[in-house]
């Protein structure tokens, strides 16, 4: 026998439902952010390697640890992307799309890649629907960002009980590196408790060491002065306008100092959105922030930007979790059906000039019998089916049924479309 091979480890087919769930979770992107003006954007799926290394930074697990690059065969680095906002960053600086203090607001779906350990809602290959606001420096840009994700969600179906919507922010190049040596100089008097990663983080990024999961750290931690508390001027008034811009939209989040994030671009406002049930520890299905200074860190101008990414297994499981099945587009369907052979090719026209008029209609392609194509109409959702034999063909008409109500009437070839999109059905 030959040989089958399995998907990758940690990766998964789309198909059936879950494919259907993707379709959906992306053109409702598409319907609530193009209310906010946002426009699509496609990069390339591989990026040189170093827009993740600068970009992402070089202390983060995503790049010291998750990375798949590799060599091309013209012995350049190439990663496959872990994220998109640098890939997107990278290619507005390209395109020279913010020049001139020009904004953009950008949004993007696809798959991303990262090898990690995989268990329920972490992947390998993962799918992420995105949105970057580019040149935005405004309180209001952060509010509007993160109300445009509560929109998303909840237009999905998400129940607003059933999320929390987490806000902190990381500071900016004032205030942060005091903060870091003096975080740093925390875990180092604290070391003996830590674990060995923790550690380390004095060094490299002692702020990830609020986000270790280890019971023992977690109290350490605890006690470790918050960035919030050590906010400049400017940082700690452009926080306090976001949340009141939230308060007024009658958003409810809660202040998470312990929050913040994996990627080394953030700077000032953070959030996530996280969930209860569905999801164990993987529990944020989406999660940003502001990132004033990516586009200096891969060779642009100074740019304030702000974005947010959606993880879409993670969405379908929260979704699954409160019962809400995902909204399917079920266009009216009809089932062209052939009661002999002399009838197909009628009813493969048939079907052609229905679908001409922006039905989706199927007619048998496989010379099945007339039970087999009812059976086959019943899969598919048909609402009618209309089944063409001599008879018809003879009247220059149609049997109409209607698969709910199983009423069968005769209908006349020109009032066919009429019949099936008017109440008269
Ligand atoms: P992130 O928090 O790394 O942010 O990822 C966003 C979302 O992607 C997460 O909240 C989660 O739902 C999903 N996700 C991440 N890793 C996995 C995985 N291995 N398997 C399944 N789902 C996963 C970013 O990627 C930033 N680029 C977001 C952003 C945009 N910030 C500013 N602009």
């Amino acid at each position: 026998m030959t040989q089958t091979y399995a998907a990758p480890k940690g990766t998964a087919d789309l198909l059936g439902d879950s494919a259907r769930s993707w379709d959906t979770l992306q053109s409702t992107a598409r319907e609530v952010f193009t209310r906010y003006g946002y426009t699509s954007i496609y990069t390339p799926i591989f990026e040189n390697t170093e827009v993740f290394t600068r970009g992402i930074g070089e202390a983060t697990d995503v790049v010291g640890k998750e990375m798949y690059t590799f060599e091309d065969r013209g012995g350049r680095s190439i990663t496959l992307r872990p994220e998109n906002t640098a890939g997107v960053v990278r290619a507005a600086i390209q395109a020279g799309l913010t020049a001139n203090s020009a904004h953009a607001k950008l949004f993007y779906a696809g798959p991303m890649f990262r090898f990690e350990r995989p268990q329920k809602g972490r992947q390998r290959q993962f799918y992420q629907i995105g949105a970057e606001g580019l040149g935005l420096d405004s309180a209001l840009a952060d509010a509007e960002m993160i109300m445009m994700l509560w929109d998303y969600f909840t237009t999905l179906g998400l129940k607003p009980a059933s999320m929390r919507l987490l806000i902190n922010s990381m500071g900016d190049e004032v205030c942060r590196p005091a903060y870091r040596i003096k975080l740093a100089a925390f875990i180092t008097d604290n070391a003996d408790g830590l674990c060995d990663d923790c550690v380390r983080r004095a060094n490299t990024n002692p702020l990830r060491a609020f986000d270790c999961k280890k019971e023992a750290c977690r109290e350490i931690m605890d006690r470790a002065l918050r960035l919030s508390d050590e906010l400049c001027g400017e940082c700690a008034t452009h926080q306090d306008t976001v949340l009141r811009l939230l308060d007024q939209a009658g958003l409810q989040y809660e202040l998470d100092s312990r929050l913040v994030r994996g990627l080394d671009y953030y700077t000032r406002t953070v959030f996530e959105i996280q969930v209860d049930h569905g999801l164990g520890s993987q529990n944020a299905i989406g999660g940003g922030g502001r990132y004033d200074g990516l586009f200096e860190d891969l060779g642009g101008k100074p740019t304030p930007c702000i974005g947010f990414a959606i993880g879409a297994e993670r969405t379908v499981l929260a979704l699954e979790a409160q019962d809400t099945a995902i909204a399917i587009d079920d266009s009216l369907c009809v089932y062209v059906a052939a009661v002999a052979d002399e009838q197909r090719e009628a009813a493969l026209a048939m079907a052609m000039e229905l679908r001409g008029r922006g039905l989706t209609a199927l007619s048998d392609l496989q010379n099945r019998s007339l039970k087999a194509q009812f059976k086959q109409a019943d899969r598919a959702r048909a609402g009618h089916v209309l089944v063409l034999g001599e008879d018809e063909v003879a009247r220059k008409g149609v049997t109409m049924r209607n698969m709910e109500t199983k009423e069968e009437r005769f209908v006349t070839l020109g009032s066919v479309f009429k019949m099936l999109t008017t109440d008269e059905r």
